[in-house]
C-alpha cells in the first residue's frame, strides 16, 4: 500500500485549509512542516507538498527555512505531488512561484513528479510553476476563484492516486 504524507507551510492558513481538504480526500492526516523532522519525509512513498507564495514570488517562509534540509534528503524514486495557494490577479507575474521553487529543489533529487495540471482556467501572465505549458502541481486561488477549489482538489487527488 502506498504510504502518503501531506505536508504544508502556510502563513495565514489558506494552504493549511486546502492541505486538510486534500488529506481528507486521500484518507490521511496533514502536517505542518514546522512540526516534523525533515527525515520523516523519507518514510513516505508519496509526498504531497503544499506551499503558498509571498513577497515577489518567494516561497512561503517556513518552507524557505526547510529547503536546505529538504535538499539533503535521499528522495530518489519517491513520488511527489505539489500544490500551492496564490493570487493570480494581484500577483499575475509571480503566480504560485513557490510551487516552482519546490519543483526545482526536488527535481535535483531524482523524485518522480505526479499531478501536473493544465493552465486552462486561470488568468495570469507568468509563473515559475509552469513547464511545457502545464503547471508542475495544483494551483489553488481562494482569493479569486474560491468556488473552484473543491472540484480542483477532487479531480487532482484522483489524478495523483492514479499516477502512483
Ligand atoms: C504581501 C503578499 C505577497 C504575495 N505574493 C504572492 C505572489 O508573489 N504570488 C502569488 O501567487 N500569490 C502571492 N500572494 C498571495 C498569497 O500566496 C495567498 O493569499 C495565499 O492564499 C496565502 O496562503 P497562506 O495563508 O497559506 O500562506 C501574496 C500575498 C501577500 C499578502
Amino acid at each position: 500500500m502506498t504510504k502518503i504524507g501531506v505536508f504544508y507551510g502556510s502563513t495565514t492558513g489558506a494552504t493549511q485549509t486546502v492541505a486538510e481538504r486534500i488529506a481528507e480526500e486521500l484518507g490521511v492526516e496533514s502536517m505542518d512542516i514546522r512540526d516534523i523532522d525533515p527525515l520523516e519525509l523519507t518514510d513516505y512513498d508519496l509526498l504531497v507538498l503544499g506551499c503558498s507564495t509571498w513577497g515577489d514570488g518567494e516561497i512561503q517562509r517556513h518552507w524557505k527555512a526547510f529547503l536546505p534540509e529538504l535538499a539533503k534528503l535521499n528522495l530518489e524514486e519517491k513520488a511527489v505531488a505539489l500544490f500551492g495557494s496564490g493570487d493570480q490577479r494581484v500577483y499575475d507575474t509571480t503566480f504560485v512561484d513557490g510551487i516552482g521553487v519546490l519543483y526545482e529543489t526536488l527535481a535535483r533529487q531524482g523524485v518522480k513528479f505526479v499531478g501536473f495540471w493544465p493552465v486552462h482556467g486561470y488568468d495570469f501572465r507568468e509563473s515559475k510553476a509552469m513547464r511545457a505549458g502545464h503547471f508542475v502541481g495544483l494551483p489553488l486561488d481562494d482569493d479569486n476563484q474560491p468556488e473552484l477549489t473543491s472540484s480542483r482538489i477532487e479531480t487532482w487527488t484522483k489524478l495523483i492516486r492514479a499516477g502512483v
